[in-house]
């Protein structure tokens, strides 16, 4: 057995050394082979000590600093068990120690999956003419026509909905007027309270496009910056970069309809289940959880491509988890795997 191949790839060779000593000590236990590792417990303290140098982490107190430890140690064997089943072929994806790793699975889904989930009634609209299954293309990937903005962090602020809903905008305007402009998740965190919205609490896809109608525009990100909190409203005609006039949603749980649009128009907003620990340390390949329920959708994504690896389809998936996260902070789910974590229950995009 090869250690090194438990590990998911390293993108950067300074990355982690002690963390890759550990692991291996810890490999050893597992697998019940007394290497003499006797140093595992300052191996830890070593991988303790990088993994929040990297990631710029402090602490207030001893207390909340011993807390996150014991959280990350166990999330610590959690990947590392996991990625030595990936690598045994029980998995076609890898997990890894990212920002979130000091945090447990209720902390990470109370405070960064805020979507609400979307009133049935309000759904009603969807609108989707009629599409040649036939004639759609293979793989998409509007990264490829610049019509993805650069990915951001939501920080510790259930902001999803308004990232989401702003990625599938950027797009449309992007193929209105050629140019790729970052639009404002703070000016939908404070200003779209009134449509139903609740900052960074929480809020829908729709609502998120309903402000925008209501509101005639909405701002850049340049004029109006990302601050992960709540704030005063302070959206203005100077900044405004884009507007839509209507949403559509296309129809519950069909992969096939959400192929065919993410094909003919765009990117497009999607609910999805991001419950699990798996998705919150999820590190790259292919995303294929058996228990990632469709119903329980709690988090905003944005679909900006699809394709196929080696027979396995998948949806090509941006997250606004910082690209720290997944794949340069994309992920690839599963796709016609019965609506895997319900990617297509709630999809939505906007004309202008
Ligand atoms: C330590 O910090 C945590 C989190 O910041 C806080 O909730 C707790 O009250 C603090 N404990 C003490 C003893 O200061
Ligand atoms: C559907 O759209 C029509 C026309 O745009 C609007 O009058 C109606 O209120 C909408 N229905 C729902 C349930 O949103
Ligand atoms: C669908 O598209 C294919 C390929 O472009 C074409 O051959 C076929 O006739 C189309 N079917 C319909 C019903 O338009």
């Amino acid at each position: 057995m090869n250690p090194a191949s438990l590990l998911p790839p390293v993108r950067n060779p300074a990355d982690c050394s002690a963390t890759r000593m550990l692991i291996f000590c810890a490999v050893m236990l597992l697998t019940s082979l007394d290497l003499g590792c006797s140093s595992s417990s300052s191996a830890l303290n070593k991988a303790w000590a990088e993994w929040k140098m990297k990631h710029s982490k402090v602490y207030d107190n001893q207390t909340e600093t011993a807390y996150r430890r014991a959280v990350w140690e166990k999330n610590l064997f959690l990947v590392m068990r996991h990625n030595q089943e990936a690598s045994a072929g029980k998995h076609s994806f890898t997990m890894g120690l990212n920002h979130l790793a000091d945090m447990t699975a209720e902390e990470v889904n109370e405070k960064l999956n805020g979507l609400k989930l979307e009133e049935l009634t309000h759904l009603m609209n969807g609108t989707l003419k009629e599409v040649n299954i036939s004639s759609i293309p293979q793989t998409v990937d509007w990264r490829k026509n610049g019509l993805v903005s650069p990915v951001q962090n939501q920080g510790m602020c259930g902001s999803c909905w308004a990232f989401s809903s702003l990625g599938a905008l950027e797009g449309q305007m992007k193929k209105q007027t050629g140019a790729l402009v970052p639009l404002s998740p703070q000016n939908l965190v404070d200003c779209s309270i009134k449509d139903g919205n609740h900052g960074c609490r929480g809020g829908f896809i729709s609502k998120a496009f309903g402000y925008i109608i209501r509101n005639g525009g909405v701002d850049s990100e340049r004029f109006y910056p990302y601050e992960h909190q709540n704030g005063k409203c302070r959206y203005s005609d100077a900044g405004k970069a884009a507007y839509c006039s209507k949403f559509h949603i296309l129809p519950h749980g069909d992969e096939k309809a959400l192929q065919a649009a993410v094909a003919s128009v765009g990117p497009v907003s999607v609910a999805v289940n991001a419950m699990l620990r798996s998705f919150h340390l999820y590190r790259g390949g292919l995303y294929n959880v058996p228990n990632c329920n469709p119903r329980f959708t709690n988090h905003a994504v944005l679909v900006v491509g699809y394709g196929t690896d080696r027979g396995q389809d998948f949806w090509l998936v941006k997250n606004s988890w910082g690209t720290a996260w997944g794949e340069q902070g994309f992920i690839r789910i599963a796709r016609n795997k019965k609506n895997l974590c319900g990617i297509a229950n709630f999809a939505i995009y906007p004309t202008l």
